[in-house]
C-alpha cells in the first residue's frame, strides 16, 4: 500500500505513531519500503553523510534532484519527501521552480525550514498543488544564525513564539511539521495544538512520528560523537532492513525516543 497525507492524518486522528527515515539511494529506499516505513525524507543532510560537508549549505536544488529520482525509483511504499535545500525558496516563484523540480522527480511533499514568515510561500505552493512539510526549531540551514547547533524554543517566550509561527504555517496549508531539538514540553503542546501530524527529532517522545538519519540509525558517525536524539538499531539485528523494522516498532510503540534522548 502507497503511504498518503490522507493515511498520515488518520493516523495522528487515531493516536497511531509513525516513522521517518532518510534515504539517499535506490538500494537503502528499497531497504526502507521492504521494512514497512511511512514516510522516507530526501533530506539535505546528504550533504554531511553522502558528500562530507560540514553543513547542509552547499546541497544544490541538483542533488537534490539527483537523489529524489535515485529514491523514487526503488520505493512504492513511502511518502516521499524531499528537502528544498538552502536558498531555493527565497520567493514564491523560485519556492514554486525549486518545488516543481523536485515534484517532477517523483517527491510527494517538500520540506522547507523556517517560521511565520514562509506562510506566503507555503500557501502559493499549495495553491499550485504541491504539499509541504514545515521545518521549524533547530533548522541546520540557519547553523550560522544559532551560533551552532542549539537547541530552540527554550524559555516562555521563545515557546510561544514557536507555537504561534507553527500555527500560522498551518492555517497557511502545511500538511506537516517537523520540529527539530527543542524541549519535549514544548514538542508535545505543539503535537497537541496543531491537526496536521508533527514529526519529531530531538523533540522527545510525544510527537506524532520521528525521523532519524539513517546513518545514525545505523550507528555510521565517521568517529564524531552521536547527538543526544541518535540510538543505534543495528546492534543486536542481523540485517539492516531488521535494524529500520526495530527502529519503526520502537517509534510506534512510544519506546523511542525515551527521556534520555529528549531534551527539557
Ligand atoms: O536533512 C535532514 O535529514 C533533515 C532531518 C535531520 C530532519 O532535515
Amino acid at each position: 500500500m502507497a503511504i498518503t497525507l490522507q493515511h498520515l492524518r488518520q493516523l495522528k486522528q487515531q493516536g497511531q505513531r509513525f516513522a521517518c527515515i532518510t534515504a539517499y539511494d535506490a538500494s537503502f529506499s528499497w531497504a526502507v519500503a521492504q521494512a514497512g516505513i511511512e514516510v522516507l525524507l530526501v533530506g539535505d543532510s546528504l550533504g554531511m553523510v553522502m558528500q562530507g560537508q560540514a553543513s547542509t549549505l552547499p546541497v544544490t536544488l541538483e542533488d537534490m534532484r539527483y537523489h529524489t529520482a535515485c529514491v523514487v525509483r526503488a520505493n512504492a511504499h513511502s511518502l516521499i519527501m524531499s528537502d528544498l535545500p538552502f536558498m531555493s525558496y527565497g520567493d514564491e516563484r523560485q519556492a514554486m521552480e525549486s518545488s516543481a523540480q523536485l515534484m517532477r522527480a517523483g517527491a510527494h511533499i517538500v520540506k522547507l525550514e523556517g517560521g511565520a514568515w514562509l506562510a506566503p510561500i507555503i500557501s502559493s505552493l499549495r495553491r499550485n498543488g504541491i504539499p509541504v512539510c514545515a521545518h521549524m526549531g533547530l533548522t541546520p540551514q540557519s547553523v550560522h544564525v544559532f551560533g551552532g547547533y542549539r537547541v530552540q524554543g527554550r524559555g516562555e517566550a521563545a515557546a510561544q513564539q514557536l507555537l504561534d509561527e507553527a500555527r500560522a504555517l498551518e492555517t497557511a496549508g502545511a500538511e506537516l511539521l517537523l520540529l527539530e531539538c527543542v524541549p519535549q514540553d514544548l514538542a508535545r503542546t505543539v503535537t497537541q495544538t496543531l491537526n496536521i501530524p508533527v514529526i519529531g527529532i530531538g523533540a522527545g517522545p510525544a510527537t506524532d512520528a520521528q525521523v532519524l538519519v539513517m546513518h545514525d540509525l545505523l550507528g555510521i558517525d565517521r568517529g564524531l560523537k552521536p547527538a543526544r536524539f541518535v540510538k543505534n538499531f543495528l546492534t543486536g539485528q542481523a540485517s539492516i532492513e531488521a535494524a529500520f523494522r526495530a527502529y519503526a516498532e520502537a517509534v510506534r510503540a512510544g519506546q523511542f525516543p525515551g527521556e534520555e534522548h529528549s531534551f527539557s
